[in-house]
């Protein structure tokens, strides 16, 4: 027994171990409702997402771009780009924070303050400016505390702002030295970091942080009056809905979408992302493609399946690249680095759950019995003192003394058909436990 608790310990610990290796940060779809339905906010009353640009009012007779199609199908999905801190925030952040960080008081707030608490430097000035003195030991001390706290926010969201979970170590790092820019913290701009990623995982970001907040992932394509009703199409069906062409303009610089009853071209509610490159685009289009959202979290296995299947289905047909281009995708390590883990940690949640369900019911059995005992030690005090007040005054056998001692009979009774109920609940739970984890291994 003490055996397999070290093995799997050992296996979940390796398993940790892997899934914190940075190469490997996984690009999974975009999943579940949308941030505003989620939120439970309606698209009139929210600032989030919203650039406040919106397309022209009819595009009517605009000529279609020149650009053909088939030049965005050379980007690879393998290709690298380099990303800033400042393309990190304008993926993920600007579409809530802005383009300076200061958000929209009340419902978003700015990034600016809490970003300037992390420095040392501002911090002591800032007593300074209210007559305290402060040592820098103390400074430094508060400064990481608001450095922790701006990390935490990242990982894991606040009250109404989404948990970045998507974001790999390197990638918070990068944003928040650019936070500390934006900030005018003295000595930031020197401090800049960049990440090497693919063009998937930067369409990740911008699909994930910013379409993600209106847009749910999976759902039924809404017909033109539902459009015109406010139905906001899920991001399952946009990739059908538009062409590449049609995507880019819709997003960059606005584009009539036909809604109502009759069907009439109108203007549209989604603001323009005026901010965001074309190649950001495509990579938005590119992961949406390749990652086809889904409704809510499945299995990891089967998720990377549907993608190994969707990778190798659509992507000669879209973007004629090779599937074997597809580097950063599914591998057979990769599965296998997804699959045992899942497992192991399965099997450690078994034990667990085994380990205090027992302990659990064990000091239930252990209550049970104490308090039976209490039962029977107060009845018998209180026999003893009826019996000698019965010796006292020869009552004709009181009704009360009838009550506590059926009452106590009943309780007894009671208490012993519970503990044996634990008993037996126990040990064939126990036996089926065992046998199960005998199996498992
Ligand atoms: C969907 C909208 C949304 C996005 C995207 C978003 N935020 Fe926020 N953020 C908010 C809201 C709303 C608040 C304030 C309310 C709260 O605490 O949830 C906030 C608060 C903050 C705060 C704390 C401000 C304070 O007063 O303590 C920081 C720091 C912050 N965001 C940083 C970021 C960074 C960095 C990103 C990009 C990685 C980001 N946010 C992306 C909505 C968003
Ligand atoms: C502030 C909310 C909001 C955000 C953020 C948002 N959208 Fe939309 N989007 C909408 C709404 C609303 C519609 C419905 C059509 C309309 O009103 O323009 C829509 C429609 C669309 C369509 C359908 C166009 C058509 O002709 O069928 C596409 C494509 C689209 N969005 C892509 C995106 C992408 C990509 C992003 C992220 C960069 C994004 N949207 C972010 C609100 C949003």
């Amino acid at each position: 027994m003490m055996k397999r608790l070290v093995l799997t310990w050992a296996l979940s610990l390796s398993a940790l171990g892997q899934s914190a290796r940075p190469e490997s940060f996984p690009i999974t779809p975009a999943e579940g409702e949308s941030w505003l339905n989620h939120l439970h906010r309606s698209f009139q009353e929210t600032s989030m997402g919203k650039s406040y640009h919106l397309g022209p009012l009819l595009a009517r007779g605009e000529k279609e771009s020149p650009d053909p199609p088939q030049q965005w199908s050379r980007q690879s999905a393998s290709q690298m780009v380099i990303l800033h801190g400042s393309d990190l925030y304008r993926l993920n952040c600007w579409g809530c924070h802005g383009e300076f960080g200061l958000g929209v008081p009340p419902e978003i707030n700015s990034v600016i303050n809490p970003t300037r608490a992390t420095s040392t430097q501002l911090v002591m000035e800032r007593m300074k400016n209210r007559g305290m003195d402060m040592s820098r030991a103390d400074a430094a001390q508060l400064a990481n505390q608001a450095k922790a706290a701006l990390l935490q926010r990242l990982h894991k969201g606040g009250t109404d702002m989404p948990a970045f979970s998507h974001l790999s170590e390197p990638e918070i790092r990068a944003i928040v030295n650019y936070l500390r820019q934006l900030a005018e913290i003295p000595g930031a701009e020197k401090q800049q970091a960049m990440v090497k990623e693919s063009r998937v995982r930067a369409g990740e970001h911008l699909v994930k942080s910013t379409c993600h907040i209106c847009h749910s992932a999976a759902g039924p394509n809404p017909d033109a009056q539902q459009l015109f009703d406010g139905v906001i199409p899920p991001l399952n069906t946009l990739t059908t809905r538009t062409n590449l062409l049609q995507f880019e303009q819709k997003i960059r610089r606005g584009a009539p979408i036909v809604m109502g009853t009759p069907p009439s071209a109108s203007r549209g509610r989604m603001p323009v992302f005026d901010y965001l490159s074309e190649e950001e685009v495509a990579d938005a289009y590119l992961y949406l493609k390749l990652y086809p959202p889904e409704p809510a979290s499945v299995d990891v296995a089967v998720a990377t399946v549907k993608r190994n299947q969707a990778a190798s289905e659509i992507m000669p047909l879209e973007f004629r690249v090779e599937p074997t281009n597809v580097a950063p995708l599914v591998n057979a390590r990769d599965t296998t680095t997804i699959i045992f883990p899942v497992a192991a940690e399965i099997f450690t949640a078994l034990l667990l759950i085994g380990g205090l369900s027992f302990t659990f019911l064990e000091i239930r059995r252990l209550t049970v019995l104490s308090e039976r005992r209490k039962i029977l030690v107060t009845s018998q005090e209180r026999a003893a003192v009826l019996a000698s007040q019965s010796e006292k005054q020869p009552v004709p056998h009181s009704a009360s003394s009838d009550k506590v001692a059926s009452e106590t009979a009943e309780m007894d009774h009671a208490q012993a058909l519970q503990h044996e109920d634990y008993r037996t609940f126990e040990s064939s739970w126990l036996s089926r436990w065992l046998k199960e984890v005998d199996e498992a291994a």
